[in-house]
């Protein structure tokens, strides 16, 4: 039986939900451990698109068990929201195979006013979601169990009474105005509370009867609160580590898969060695049609860095790569791989010839241009991981399995 997870290996975007959904197809259970609503997991499915941004993306399936783990911030709202979005499009969210933390944390948005406060210069999604986890973390956080014993009301009000006390910013207006939202947030908490339970138990029993896991990452290594590139990073852990925490329980994950864009993206702010502020960065964001699925931003494009795919390997202990994005990558006269950093972090270039044929919808590997299988090739001997799959659009359907999963 299968036990999985699929991270990213840079910095979010990398194309995750696509392969969560091809994977999860034959998945019992599919486990979301940590951030929140910052994410945002776009499926294609013939002409549907889907954005999840809290939900795992088993939901699209149909068949596999889907957990948001105690790791995670849920904003009952944006949840809410997302539970509808999903009925309108007929995928049937019900309580037998969507389960929430009882242990996870309430996003409030008492939290998104602190974070467009606060983290101006972190170029934060604006979801609330470092200042959940601080709540959290200061043990003055409201968890999804006072949704359960009904204490979510006073716990509210107590939070926007020790924010008014505490930070001058917020006053009695702020305050009042969020009071006017409690109703629908009440409102979208009647419409979640079926759902809340011990997941650590339902992970367990999984684990237990030996049924096929899969964990799906959100963000991606290097926007990790630890070992990303501190202070640009989320606020929760998004390397292989955060999946035991942010599940609740230990399990042996016989493929840790890293998914990695054939260039590289950042939405935010922070250092990135290979960005391209020119026209061929212009050109892989029109190419890749690189603007966030959350916020809508623009992302920062720029040429694959292979040492720090190498850290994300080292920290993640990834033994199965996805490339993605294959398609935007035809039509440059050369494409450049960062093979090495120099003492100031600036990036040492192996350059190749690109090609002019269109990659996108690609089956089969042999069909590809000559230079585009020498450039897939010289990533994998780089990185000592085979390349599984190789993501040639963004419908289920244009893909090359190289290696089943
Ligand atoms: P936060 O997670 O909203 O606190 O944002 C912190 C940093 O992570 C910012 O640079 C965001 O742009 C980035 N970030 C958060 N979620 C994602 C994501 O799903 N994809 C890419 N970047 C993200």
């Amino acid at each position: 039986m299968s036990k999985y997870i699929v991270m990213g290996s840079q910095w979010g975007d990398e194309g995750k939900g696509k392969i969560v959904d091809n994977i999860s197809q034959k998945m019992d259970s599919v486990v979301r451990f940590q951030g929140g609503a910052n994410a945002g997991h776009t499926v294609i499915i013939e002409d549907k698109k889907y954005v999840l941004h809290l939900i795992p993306s088993g939901v699209i399936s149909g068949k596999a068990k889907n957990i948001i783990g105690n790791g995670c911030v849920i904003d009952p709202v944006t949840l809410a929201d997302e539970i509808l979005d999903m009925e309108k499009s007929d995928i049937i969210i019900s309580t037998k195979k969507f389960f929430i933390s009882s242990d996870g944390h309430i996003v409030t948005p008492l939290h998104k006013i602190l974070d467009v406060k606060l983290n101006k210069k972190i170029g934060t999604t604006s979801r609330g979601i470092g200042p959940a986890y601080m709540d959290k973390a200061q043990r003055t956080g409201i968890r999804m169990e006072s949704i359960l014993d009904n204490t979510f009301e006073d716990k509210f009000l107590e939070h926007l009474e020790y924010y008014k006390k505490n930070y001058s910013f917020i006053d009695d207006p702020m305050i009042n105005e969020i009071k006017r939202s409690l109703p629908k947030i009440l409102d979208s908490i009647k419409l979640i509370k079926p759902f809340i339970t011990d997941t650590k138990q339902i992970i367990y029993n999984s684990i237990k009867n030996d049924e096929n896991i899969l964990y799906e990452g959100a963000q991606g290594t290097l926007l990790d609160i630890d070992h990303g590139s501190y202070p640009f990073v989320t606020s929760s852990s998004t390397t292989i580590g955060g999946a035991f925490t942010g599940a609740g329980v230990f399990i042996e994950f016989d493929k840790r898969i890293g998914i990695m864009k054939s260039y590289t993206t950042r939405v935010g702010e922070g250092p990135f060695p290979t960005e391209l502020n020119n026209k061929i960065g212009e050109k892989l964001r029109k190419n890749g049609n690189e603007f966030g699925a959350t916020t809508g931003r623009p992302r920062r494009c720029g040429w694959l860095d292979l040492p720090l795919i190498k850290k994300a390997i080292m920290l993640n202990g990834f033994n199965y790569l996805v490339i993605t994005k294959l398609s935007c990558l035809s039509g440059f006269d050369k494409i450049k791989v960062a093979i090495d950093h120099d003492k100031n972090d600036k990036p040492i270039y192996k350059k190749f010839p690109g090609w002019q044929k269109k990659v996108y919808g690609i089956t089969k590997i042999k069909e590809l241009p000559k230079n585009c299988i020498n450039y897939i090739e010289f990533i994998e001997n780089y990185l000592k991981i085979p390349i599984g799959i190789i993501s040639t659009g963004p419908n289920r359907k244009h893909i090359i399995v190289k290696d089943e999963l």
